[in-house]
This record gives C-alpha cells, sequence and structure tokens, in this order.
C-alpha cells in the first residue's frame, strides 16, 4: 500500500460536521440555528446575489485567472497597486500557498494555541514544526511569540482579531514584534474579521507592509461580506513574496461567479454597515444576558464571543438538543457566532434551559 510521509499521518484531518438537514432528522427537531462557524447571519449583500445571476451564464468558460476587475477594485478601495494583490479560494487557500511557497520540512512556525487550526495543519503538511505559543489574557502574546522564534524559523502567524477568543493586538505590540522579525521570515497577519474591528489601538499591518516588510495580510469575503460559500479571499503583500506564491498557485484558483460576486460585494457599503449594526446589537444583548446568568465571556471584537465553562462536551450536547449549533472549543470553552436578535435569542433561552450547565 502506498503510505504519506510520517509528518502527513501526524496530521488530525478536520471533521466536517453534518448537514444541518440530516442533524435536525437525527435529532428529531427543526429549525435549529448554527451560531457554529462564525458567518454573517444577514446573509450575503443583494448586489453579490445580483452579480451571482448574472454570472451563470458564462460558467462554461474558465474564470479569469488574474482577477482583473477584482484585483483593481481592491486596488482602488486600499490603496495599494494590483501587483501587491493574490486572490485565493478562501484566505485558507493562500494561508496553505503561503507555507507551500515558503516553507520545507524541518522549517518551524511561530504560532499561538489556541488560534486559527489551519496555520498548524498547513505547516504539518509540508513537514514543517509548528511552535504554538500559549495565549496571554486570551490575547496573542507577541512578546513571547518573538521570544520562540528559532534561526529554523520561516513563518509567524497572527489572526487579528483572533479566532476564537475574538481579541486583538493593539498597535505598539505589532510594532514591537515587526521590529524582531528578520528579512529571512514572513509574517501573515490574518485579517478575517478585520472589518468588525472599530477599536483605534488595533494593530496598522498596512503601514508595516508599506514600510516594506516581509508580510502578508490576508482578508477574506467569508465573513463581513457574507460569502462562505463561494470561497474567496485575498491577499496583501510585497510584490516579490506574491510572485513566489504565484509559481504553485493553482492558474484558475477563484472561480467566476466568487469574483463577480465579490467586485458586487465590495461596493456594497450599506450591506457592510447594516451587518455591523446587527453585530454591535447583538454583541450588547449577548453581554447583558450572559453576564445576568453569571457567565463568563472574553469581550470580542469579531462577531463570536469566546465564553470559558466547565464542561464544553455537555453544554454544546445540551444545546444540540434545543436546536442551537454552537462550536466546543476543548473541554473548557465554547465558541458562539453572533447571529441574528432572534438566534441570539434562541441561544440565550436556551442556555437557560439547560438546568445550570455551564
Ligand atoms: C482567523 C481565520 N482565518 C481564516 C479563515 C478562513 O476564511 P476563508 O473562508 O476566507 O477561507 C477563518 C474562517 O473561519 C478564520 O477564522
Amino acid at each position: 500500500m502506498i503510505q504519506p510521509p510520517d509528518y502527513v499521518l501526524d496530521i488530525q484531518p478536520y471533521i466536517p460536521g453534518k448537514p444541518l438537514e440530516e442533524l435536525e432528522r437525527e435529532l428529531g427537531i427543526s429549525n435549529s440555528v448554527k451560531l457554529a462557524s462564525n458567518e454573517n447571519p444577514v446573509g450575503p449583500s443583494p448586489a453579490a446575489l445580483r452579480a451571482v445571476q448574472g454570472a451563470f451564464a458564462d460558467i462554461h468558460r474558465y474564470p479569469d485567472g488574474a482577477g482583473y476587475y477584482l484585483k483593481q477594485a481592491l486596488a482602488k478601495k486600499l490603496g495599494v497597486a494590483e501587483d501587491a494583490l493574490i486572490l485565493g479560494n478562501g484566505s485558507n487557500e493562500l494561508l496553505d500557498i503561503a507555507v507551500r511557497t515558503f516553507m520545507k520540512q524541518g522549517d518551524d512556525a511561530v504560532m499561538a494555541a489556541p488560534s486559527f487550526v489551519v496555520y498548524a495543519m498547513a505547516v504539518r503538511s509540508v513537514g514543517g514544526r509548528p511552535i504554538q505559543v500559549p495565549l496571554k489574557d486570551f490575547t496573542h502574546d507577541l512578546g513571547a511569540m518573538a521570544d520562540a522564534i528559532t534561526p529554523a524559523t520561516k513563518m509567524v502567524f497572527i489572526a487579528n482579531p483572533n479566532n476564537p477568543t475574538g481579541t486583538i493586538n493593539t498597535r505598539e505590540e505589532f510594532d514591537r514584534l515587526m521590529a524582531r522579525v528578520t528579512e529571512e521570515m514572513l509574517v501573515v497577519v490574518d485579517e478575517a474579521y478585520y472589518e468588525y474591528v472599530t477599536d483605534g489601538s488595533y494593530a496598522d499591518s498596512m503601514k508595516h507592509l508599506c514600510a516594506g516588510k516581509n508580510l502578508l495580510i490576508l482578508r477574506t469575503f467569508s465573513k463581513i461580506y457574507g460569502l462562505a460559500g463561494l470561497r474567496i479571499g485575498y491577499g496583501i503583500g510585497r510584490k516579490e513574496v506574491l510572485n513566489d506564491m504565484n509559481r504553485i498557485r493553482e492558474p484558475f484558483n477563484t472561480n467566476t461567479i466568487a469574483q463577480r460576486a465579490a467586485l458586487a460585494a465590495l461596493a456594497d457599503d450599506g450591506h457592510v454597515s447594516r451587518s455591523l449594526e446587527v453585530n454591535e446589537k447583538g454583541r450588547q444583548y449577548l453581554y447583558r444576558e450572559l453576564g445576568g446568568m453569571g457567565f463568563s465571556y472574553v469581550p470580542t471584537h469579531a462577531n463570536f464571543i469566546y465564553m470559558p465553562v466547565d464542561d464544553a462536551p455537555m453544554l454544546y450536547s445540551a444545546l444540540l438538543k434545543k436546536g442551537v449549533i454552537i462550536r466546543p472549543m476543548g473541554p473548557k470553552a465554547i465558541r458562539v457566532t453572533i447571529g441574528l436578535p432572534e438566534e441570539n435569542f434562541r441561544f440565550i433561552d436556551a442556555l437557560k434551559e439547560t438546568k445550570g450547565i455551564k
């Protein structure tokens, strides 16, 4: 039998959840609410939906491999050159491409724990070693992460805001880290929830990119733009870094429908502000209710809330039986996506009925 290398056998495969309909059938429930994947509960922009419909007639053609119009619009919006941009089949694909471009077996990469699980998976897939630095106060400890850099370090991953805790790193923290990384490594700043952040102390990654640092900033259309199912994200980086990533990028990695929908979504500021408003109201409601019930939670800068609990698996199953799907994060915490008002209410109502499980 053909065998993968040992470093591939060491990777735990991602276990996808069952389709919602299947889960409902098994549990004998209906109208469940899914607050497990940090999607935008408002849905996609109506303009994006129209663009999707308009793209149907062209799907016998290959997509535009360069993503010309989307990159043009992004460049204008972000104030960067078009050759400072790369598109991906979700920002997830860009993480993977970056690792495959710059790391080889025996190299290592510094990241936080817990943080987005894909960083460690991508690094292991090339035989690299993830160095996982514990969070401090639920936040990336950028000082400790800089201390963890070794001569074999090729990449540093920072999720800002962090998934699953929703915390951010400040400008000063980030500036201090950037002063300690060398030209021989790439810092990946994953800003999947960038559009949700309103805090004025939020790190300015773009400033460092403009100063010529080896930085790859990743953003996505999966979160506030509500296009998770289409899979499209983008990277902003130095031309030289992106040229190297383009060596191994699949020529048609982002599809026609996703490119057109993203272009329309990018121009729909109304949808973004409605989504922010729904998130803000939901956040305030959940803080109030959770606080009132004696649950602890980590104040969030994104569209989800991390809650330390006593028994996450038990709480997860109790909520599931009531048709509320959240994400257990290990034995002692859960993560819940901020939903529409009625979804948040269902979550709180179900929590009240879980007979004191915390
Ligand atoms: C921190 C972080 N980065 C990246 C992603 C992946 O996003 P995409 O859908 O663009 O692949 C997610 C999705 O949950 C995320 O939480």
